[in-house]
């Protein structure tokens, strides 16, 4: 009763921020992504008969206690994992974590679940771990209860050939999780603004996306980046994820491009800063971020697919 898997980072474009239902972690707004192709995590369990304690974190023996309930079963689980990225820094460690553990563990323990099924209860430990379920371009519908909101593919993994830069500005914790980061979000003005608007987003990007219609996704992605980054400054208490290089990233990003090198960033709960462009541009990007100040790493990253069973 032991199995291993892979679940990929995923990169919002339009972000989720804010829950309905805190238990079921309901969104608030439905939410779009794309999974990177190497950065994410692999998570081994074994469910042990005769185990005395599960041997994972808090937050994972939830979850483990969901999958025995679904299994019938009693066992306690080993639970062995590994990201290959910085944790806890705004590059969506939980995302690829649950959606790793939930394959893991209901394939050990021998459940047959369907997409739409692993990607429900990957929701239930993290809410962006539904879209490191299905493959390439996912869209979160935020759906009305636990079995309406889950992620499918909208476009495949090769429907258009966007890089994605991961530049990795310093290995700090962040201080404020994104699950706790959350719970503040209907406490800003701005919230409700934010929320109106997103559906007609969503829609103007999956166009967008479908006519490979770079700048548009690119404006309507550091818009909605910008507009969450909002919502968190202006809570209460206030959030304040980004450091000095973060900022100085998105200025160069924009300065190149009013010099004809074109890119748009996003950015998650922590200073990170994910950069999408253009194969013909990449190199150059590359280049030039590696030489900003405060930029420790830059990985190169593709559109790629959802989580999968290792062995
Ligand atoms: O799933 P959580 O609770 O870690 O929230 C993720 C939130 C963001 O990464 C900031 C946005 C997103 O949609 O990925």
């Amino acid at each position: 009763m032991k199995a291993t898997a892979f679940a990929p980072v995923n990169v919002a474009l339009i972000k989720y921020w804010g829950k309905r239902d805190e238990k079921l972690r309901l969104p608030v707004n439905s939410s779009l992504s794309v999974n990177l192709t190497k950065m994410g995590t692999v998570t081994t369990v074994a469910w042990v008969k005769g185990l005395k304690q599960d041997e994972a974190d808090e937050r994972m023996i939830k979850h483990l206690d969901r999958i025995r309930g679904l299994a019938k079963i009693n066992f306690k689980a080993k639970v062995v994992t590994q990201n290959n990225f910085p944790v806890a820094a705004g590059l969506s460690s939980s995302a690829s974590g649950f959606a790793a553990l939930t394959l893991a563990a209901t394939a050990a323990a021998g459940l047959k679940m369907s997409e739409k099924e692993l990607s429900r209860l990957a929701r239930l430990g993290s809410g962006s771990a539904c879209r490191s379920i299905p493959n390439g371009w996912v869209e979160w519908v935020k759906g009305k209860d636990d079995f309406t909101s889950y992620a499918k593919t909208i476009f495949p993994t090769r429907h258009w050939d966007l890089r994605i830069l991961v530049v990795i500005l310093s290995q700090q914790e962040k201080k404020v999780s994104s699950t706790d980061g959350q719970e503040l979000a209907k406490t800003s003005a701005f919230f409700k603004e934010r929320v109106k608007g997103i559906d007609q987003k969503i829609i103007k990007i999956k166009q967008a996306i479908k006519e490979k219609n770079f700048r548009e996704i690119g404006v309507i992605m550091e818009e909605d980046c910008l507009n969450m980054h909002a919502v968190m400054l202006t809570s209460q208490p206030s959030l304040i994820y980004w450091l000095p290089e973060t900022v100085r990233v998105i200025q160069a990003i924009r300065e190149w491009r009013e010099q004809g090198l074109e890119s748009y960033f996003t950015i998650n709960t922590g200073q990170n800063v994910f950069v999408f462009c253009e194969p013909n541009n990449e190199d150059q990007l590359v280049d030039k971020l590696s030489h900003l100040r405060g930029v420790i790493e830059v990985r190169r990253e593709r559109v790629g697919l959802g989580a999968r069973l290792l062995a």
